[in-house]
């Protein structure tokens, strides 16, 4: 590796989920204001960069992924000059800052989707006439994907009715969203996490999906060919900016090959690997993953992720501790970034028995299950009982009683904990950066419940078992009891030579 590796292919980046962060003004949500009196306590943590998910002018009718203005930010979340400083002072301390940028649809408040319900300008989102739905496509998350006008007319909707999808097929649309990028690149983001990246050009005949179609790559719904030009012309933006601005795309495939049709040189710089995210603990599985991910063409910029605000919290799908720190210290050992969720560096579990009078998520009300609200649970940062010096006010959702132990006053005070666990492994990870080659070597090991590759100079082992597994050489880092050369169930280790 040399010193020209671009900063994003092998940075750790902390998802921010700014309502659930920290809350500066007491109404209960976290805010700009609040990330950014919090930005010393990540540049400690050791992480490169901080992706944000949205905080623009947005009703929140699916946590900001319905954008009414995508030029503002939100009341709720601050203003444009808390941004600017937000992006300043993040910069002083070393920290890139990328943005969600949310393309496949608007909110049902954005001027263009109320024009179009006054009847103008129609084409800049997917209406149809007739009278029943033009055809048997699902939403995301429950229900017709299709809701009707107070004319006749459908609209099409891949998530809730309030998320009106655009026509890519329309200049203007295609136009807007270029003028936009550059308005946040003009404020010095350094980069885009592009939502629902495969989504924007639906069949254009909107055909069936018929029975037991998916929402794979080249379906009447996904992944359509006419998207590459999109990225190729927003490549050619990112491009024309100084300081190697950055897009990755939320791009969901059955196969690691499917993504690297989206990362190419003149398109997408990365997109992510949810793979492992999926993959069972299990030493198998993992390895399977990472090596069909590193084989494939996508694997040239790999991208490791475990939790997101989407998905339930990996320490909850993991059960014990150590093998959330083995996960972690495997992750930062392969090559490629790390994109980590805000809360996981606090081992913070999922929260699965919120109240439903309590819960915020479309999905729980379109009647796709409990939704994805028990891993947005607010932060806890200090004292014994919630808000949990998150602000203030009473949290936007209930934080667990049980949490004083995890908050991060607490766990700065044990060097046993997780939080403290974090931080030395994202600084033995720094450390290590540059020194590592590309590949991944795959050592014998004694058990097939037994990962361990190397790279370079650093061997990474990690016991998927039950029984303890030896291991021999110099530790550099431990997940679990490693006593008397032996790594027990569900750790690892880093070792040096
Ligand atoms: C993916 C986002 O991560 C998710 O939170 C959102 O609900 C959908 N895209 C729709 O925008």
């Amino acid at each position: 590796m040399t010193t020209t590796t671009p900063w994003w292919r092998d940075a750790v980046v902390y998802q921010v989920y700014p309502r659930s962060f920290a809350d500066s003004n007491g109404d209960g949500e976290g805010d700009l204001q609040g990330l950014r009196s919090r930005l010393p306590y990540l540049a400690d943590l050791g992480v490169d960069a901080l992706w944000l998910t949205p905080f623009y002018t947005s009703p929140l009718a699916d946590g900001g992924y319905d954008v009414a203005d995508y030029r503002d930010v939100d009341p709720r979340f601050g203003t444009l000059a808390d941004f600017d400083a937000l992006v300043a002072d993040a910069h002083r301390l070393g920290l890139r800052l990328i943005v969600d940028i949310v393309p496949n649809h608007t909110s049902s408040a954005h001027p263009w989707f109320q024009e179009a319900l006054a009847g103008y300008g129609r084409e800049r989102y997917l209406f149809r006439e007739g009278d029943a739905p033009p055809n048997d496509w699902q939403s995301n998350f429950g229900g017709p994907a299709w809701t009707r006008v107070e004319d006749g007319s459908w609209y099409l909707h891949l998530y809730t009715p309030a998320q009106p999808d655009l026509n890519w097929r329309h200049p203007e649309v295609r136009k807007e969203f270029e003028h936009i990028l550059r308005f946040w690149l003009d404020r010095g983001v350094d980069g885009f996490r592009i939502d629902v990246a495969a989504g924007l050009f639906k069949h254009p005949g909107l055909a069936d999906l018929g029975e037991g179609g998916t929402h794979a790559v080249g379906s009447p719904m996904y992944g359509r060919p006419e998207v590459h030009q999109i990225y190729r012309d927003w490549r050619a933006i990112l491009d024309s900016y100084p300081d190697e601005r950055m897009a990755v795309g939320e791009v969901w495939t059955e196969s690691p090959d499917d993504l690297a049709l989206y990362v190419r040189p003149d398109e997408l710089h990365q997109a992510f690997q949810f793979h492992l995210l999926l993959a069972p603990w299990s030493a198998r599985a993992f390895r399977e993953t990472v090596e069909t991910c590193l084989a494939s063409p996508s694997g040239k910029a790999p991208t490791w992720v475990l939790s997101n605000h989407d998905v339930i919290r990996h320490s909850s799908r993991y059960g014990p501790a150590e093998r959330s720190r083995s996960a972690l210290m495997f992750i930062l050992a392969l090559p490629g970034s790390a994109y980590l969720y805000q809360g996981e560096e606090l081992g913070l579990p999922e929260v699965f028995d919120l109240p439903d009078a309590a819960r915020q998520d479309p999905i729980f009300f379109q009647g796709k299950g409990k939704g994805r609200d028990g891993c947005r649970v607010p932060l806890p940062w200090s004292g014994t009982a919630a808000p949990y010096g998150f602000g203030a006010g009473e949290p936007w959702l209930p934080q667990p009683d049980s949490w004083a132990p995890l908050t991060v006053q607490a766990q700065s005070a044990d060097p046993e904990s997780m939080l403290a666990f974090y931080r030395r492994a994202l600084a033995l990870r720094r450390r290590l950066r540059g020194t590592l080659p590309v590949d991944v070597e795959w050592l014998e090991t004694s058990s097939p419940d037994v990962l361990s590759f190397r790279r370079g100079p650093l061997t990474c082992t990690v016991n998927f078992g039950d029984e303890p597994v030896p291991f021999d050489g110099a530790v550099l880092l431990a997940a679990g009891d490693v006593a008397a050369g032996k790594i027990q169930g569900g750790g690892a280790v880093w070792l040096t030579v």
